[in-house]
């Protein structure tokens, strides 16, 4: 309907990684009390933080009072054993945490993270009862819509086959195209919108309407909190997975404020012209 946002039973989420740049206990810390202060009492927004791995525990114990959750970057595709310099979901889970990141491009590229390896931390994520965070994305633009569909099949297909219909409901999917993560622009709204109405009709026809009417697709690749307004304002789009924007506190929250007003209809909304209705 023109000029109206319907209230989705589907609730947005804002998850931010520090990757590797908050690379000390004391700018996590401070990074963490920061976010905690500015939207730890928001629980409009579900929020999640994934902070360095080495600084897990001190953030754990900032935001473990607040609404924020806690996720890994990445967990071993076991729960314990022979896996040298690798991290247990098991530590995770003793923190409080309650997502993990899986499958982000730097993994699959900079560390050969196979398809295989990407499915057994999914299994293991959803088995231990956490959410996983698919990170999923084409590695070039193209204007081949089938090329790019296929090869967004494939990867969800790889990362999801066999799990259990009841605990996919968790999953959030994260659509991060390769091309434009770590950019000084996010990938079009256009182009975004049809990447999520696309992975929405995937999970359709992988597990039926019911289950992929629940699960949430969040974007990632270079969000603001200039361009986040535009990106949520379809239906499809239900948050943002935050890097290098965000990792000043205030441009954080501002984004998460961003995606609030456009989610609960206070903020003008676009149509798939970019118009605004
Ligand atoms: P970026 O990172 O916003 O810094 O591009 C996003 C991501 O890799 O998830």
């Amino acid at each position: 309907m023109r000029g109206e946002v319907k209230m989705l039973e589907r609730k947005p989420v804002v998850g931010i990684s520090l990757k590797m740049y908050q690379n000390s206990i004391e700018k996590a810390v401070l990074f963490a009390e920061k976010m905690t202060e500015l939207t730890g009492a928001e629980d409009a927004i579900e929020q999640f933080i994934c902070p360095e791995m080495g600084t897990l525990y001190p953030v754990s114990s900032i935001v473990k009072n607040s609404f924020i959750g806690l996720g890994a970057q990445n967990i071993a595709p076991a729960a314990s054993g022979a896996f040298t310099g690798e991290f247990s979901i098991n530590t995770l889970v003793e923190m409080g945490g309650s997502y993990v990141e899986i499958g982000h491009s730097e993994r699959r590229t900079l560390f050969n993270e196979t398809d295989e390896m990407i499915f057994k931390k999914m299994a293991l994520t959803l088995e231990k009862g956490l959410t996983p965070v698919l990170c999923i994305g084409e590695p070039e633009k193209s204007s081949n819509v089938e090329w790019m569909r296929q090869y967004l099949e494939r990867q969800l297909f790889l990362g999801l086959k066999n799990s259990d219909a009841e605990k996919l409901e968790k999953v959030i999917v994260a659509y991060e195209p390769v091309w434009a993560i770590g950019q000084s622009v996010a990938a079009g709204a256009h182009h975004i919108w049809k990447a999520h109405t696309m992975i929405r009709g995937i999970l359709k026809n992988f597990f039926g309407n019911e289950i992929a009417e629940k699960m949430r697709i969040i974007y990632g690749g270079s969000v603001s909190k200039e361009n986040i307004g535009l990106i949520v304002s379809e239906k499809d789009v239900d948050g943002a997975f935050v890097g290098r924007f965000g990792h000043d506190p205030n441009q954080y929250s501002a984004i998460v404020q961003e995606v609030k007003k456009v989610k609960k209809g206070q903020l003008k909304v676009y149509n798939r012209e970019g118009d605004i209705v």
